[in-house]
């Protein structure tokens, strides 16, 4: 097919864990892209990976490397992003950005398509951040809700995934399991942190037989860094910036796939059967949610599906204006890449 003509497309961070998925679904959606080109770091010069069909080379990520791009997506380290994303910008691509770096800045969008596409044409510094993963795995669903019920307060704990934490984090959960299977580990105190040692990666603690009560680094009166971003880029999303947000953010076991549980409050009552037709209806939200029959969604089944998936739905005991719920999203999908991707093809249509 004839490719002349269309948006040229950088991934930069091509070979890691985010890149790897964002190259899947680049073969999979509409090919909407002229040239694909693949950037990493030097270290990654010359390997072939495959996207669309074909093997592309990686090159190394230099200002020459950014000739003639219309649309970087960054995946990279957060002080890489902060370094490079606007030199990108500078030669006249628009930036995509996955990392932390431009999140919270006023001049740049953050954008969900499915929440907020309007604010992807509003980027004097030529950036889009992409929300991090956690906030990802539930917005889809709360903007749906909060769209229809107006949403008042927020409280979420979220069960993260390993590949929250990249590369590092999937084969550090890989190599703890391969020690603790078939033994005994994890009838007795700290059994499990003495096999593991050393072995413990991008995370304070064991996390093989673990749920660990920590994700990101420390800020401010004992709060994460990961329940800061949350709490900040909900309120950013959604254009409420005094929504009173409480997060607590835990690691566990599970290689891919965020999960949330979330108790939204809303401005008047609410009823289980209007929450469920939200839901049932919103674009890019599966509602999976009768327990009666076993029916909610898991990590396990979700992984590796694009939609947020939305479970467990009732009203809160206590307060006829909340409502309770459980949700699922692929971190590395609609958490990172898929609404990266979605982003730029947003970009892409202004230009074709
Ligand atoms: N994992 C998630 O669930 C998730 C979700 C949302 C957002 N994010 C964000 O997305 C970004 C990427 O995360 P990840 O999980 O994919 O990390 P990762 O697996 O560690 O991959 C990092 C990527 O960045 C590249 N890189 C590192 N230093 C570089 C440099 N100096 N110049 C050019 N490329 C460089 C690496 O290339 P080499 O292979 O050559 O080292 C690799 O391609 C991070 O900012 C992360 O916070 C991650």
């Amino acid at each position: 097919m004839a490719r002349t003509g269309r948006p040229t497309l950088a991934v930069v961070g091509a070979t890691g864990a985010v890149g790897a998925v964002m190259l899947q679904i680049l073969s999979q959606r509409a090919d909407i892209w002229g040239e694909i080109r693949l950037l990493a770091s030097p270290r990654s010069a010359g390997r072939k990976l495959a996207v669309r069909g074909e093997e592309v080379e990686v090159a190394a990520l230099t200002e020459e490397a950014l000739d003639g791009v219309d649309v970087a997506m960054f995946d990279v380290p957060d002080e890489v992003a902060a370094q490079w994303a606007p030199i990108a910008a500078a030669r006249g691509a628009v930036v995509i950005d996955n990392s932390g770096a431009f999140r919270m800045d006023p001049e740049v969008p953050l954008v969900v398509p499915e929440v907020n596409p309007h604010m992807a044409r509003m980027r004097p510094r030529g950036i889009v951040s992409n929300p991090n993963c956690t906030t990802l795995s539930m917005i889809v669903a709360l903007g749906a809700l909060h769209a229809e019920f107006g949403l008042r307060e927020l409280v979420v704990s979220s069960y993260q995934a390993v590949s929250g934490a990249g590369r590092a984090g999937i084969e550090t959960l890989r190599a703890q399991l391969s020690l603790v299977a078939g033994t005994d580990l994890g009838t007795a105190p700290g059994d499990v942190r003495r096999a593991v040692g050393e072995l413990t990666g991008p995370f304070p603690e064991p996390v093989a037989l673990n749920v660990v009560p920590w994700a990101g680094s420390l800020r401010e009166d004992g709060w994460s860094s990961e329940e800061m971003k949350v709490r900040d880029e909900t309120r950013k999303i959604l254009g409420l910036a005094a929504l009173p947000v409480a997060v607590t953010c835990v690691r566990v076991p599970v290689l891919t796939t965020h999960s949330l549980t979330v108790h939204a409050r809303f401005q008047d009552e609410v009823t289980v059967d209007g929450a469920r037709e939200i839901l049932a209806t919103a674009p890019g939200v599966v509602l999976c949610d009768d327990p009666a029959a076993g029916e909610y969604p898991t990590p396990a089944d979700v992984v590796g599906t694009d939609p947020t998936w939305v479970g467990r739905v009732r009203r809160a005991l206590d307060d006829p204006t909340a409502l309770e719920l459980f949700v699922c999203g692929d971190n590395l999908r609609k958490g990172a890449a898929l609404n990266t991707a979605q982003i730029a093809e947003l970009v892409a249509a202004e230009m074709m």
